[in-house]
């Protein structure tokens, strides 16, 4: 049986009177069914790791450089810098990231590998455009994305946590239904479990307008382990319930 995971992706929203209020607000509704991490804009991860240090909520970061350690990367954070800030995650190949930062399947592949390097346990996300699923390629896509993660990571990819976050689900209130998420995510699995007996234990998150509302449905799906959620993981009393879906 998988531990049901529920990460909040802030993405750029935030600020330091909101990283007090909504995890004072967060820590106070523990315990929790499942496991619970929120992954702040980098800015705030030093104070949030102030915040939630010996609270049941972990934290992470929403990216992190295919560079380890100290070095000439303006802008970068290494995985060994995260690991000083008591990350536990880093979110590595959102959608936003390949489509803004032009992050290919390779390079996704090298963050992640940097992360587990250094005990940070990336979530690999992983999903189609709506033009990819209307021409029928959904599973080339993700399956081509995560391709390149298990032969970076090798053995170690039943480490890892993988997202499928279908980028026309990703705050457009679009969601995927059960099914169709499922769908997906069990062939994700069929492809881990290729690589690895270990993917009957990892963890295959859904991401893309996951709400209060549909969580459940979504959640009992037997290969959706639980979430990664954006625009409700800003609001306390969504984030509650959506972790105790
Ligand atoms: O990483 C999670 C995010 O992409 C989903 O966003 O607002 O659709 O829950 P949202």
């Amino acid at each position: 049986m998988r531990k049901k995971l529920v990460v909040g992706n802030w993405k750029m929203n935030g600020s330091r009177a909101m990283v007090v209020e909504l995890l004072t607000d967060l820590k106070a509704r523990a315990p929790w069914p499942s496991d619970v991490a929120i992954c702040p804009p980098m800015a705030y991860l030093g104070q949030v790791q102030a915040e939630l240090t010996g609270s049941s909520i972990a934290w992470g970061a929403q990216d992190v450089s295919a560079h380890n350690g100290q070095g000439a990367y303006t802008g970068e954070v290494s995985a060994t810098m995260l690991t000083d800030l008591g990350a536990t995650y880093a979110i590595v190949g959102h959608s936003e990231r390949r489509t803004y930062h032009a992050e290919n399947d390779q390079l996704v592949a090298a963050k992640a590998k940097a992360a587990l390097a250094q005990g940070v346990v990336p979530i690999v996300c992983v999903g189609e455009t709506r033009a990819e699923r209307e021409a029928g390629h959904t599973d080339a896509v993700v399956q081509r994305q995560l391709a390149a993660a298990i032969r970076s990571m090798g053995a170690r990819i039943g480490e890892v946590v993988v997202a499928y976050e279908p980028v026309w689900a990703i705050g457009t209130g679009l969601t995927a239904t059960p099914e169709q998420a499922q769908a997906v995510h069990a062939r994700l699995r069929q492809q881990l479990l290729a690589a690895t007996p270990a993917a009957a234990q990892m963890r295959i998150l859904y991401g893309g307008s996951v709400k209060a509302d549909n969580a459940s449905q979504l959640f009992a799906q037997p290969d959706i382990d639980g979430g990664l959620i954006g625009g409700a993981a800003l609001k306390a009393d969504d984030f509650d319930a959506i972790c105790r879906a």
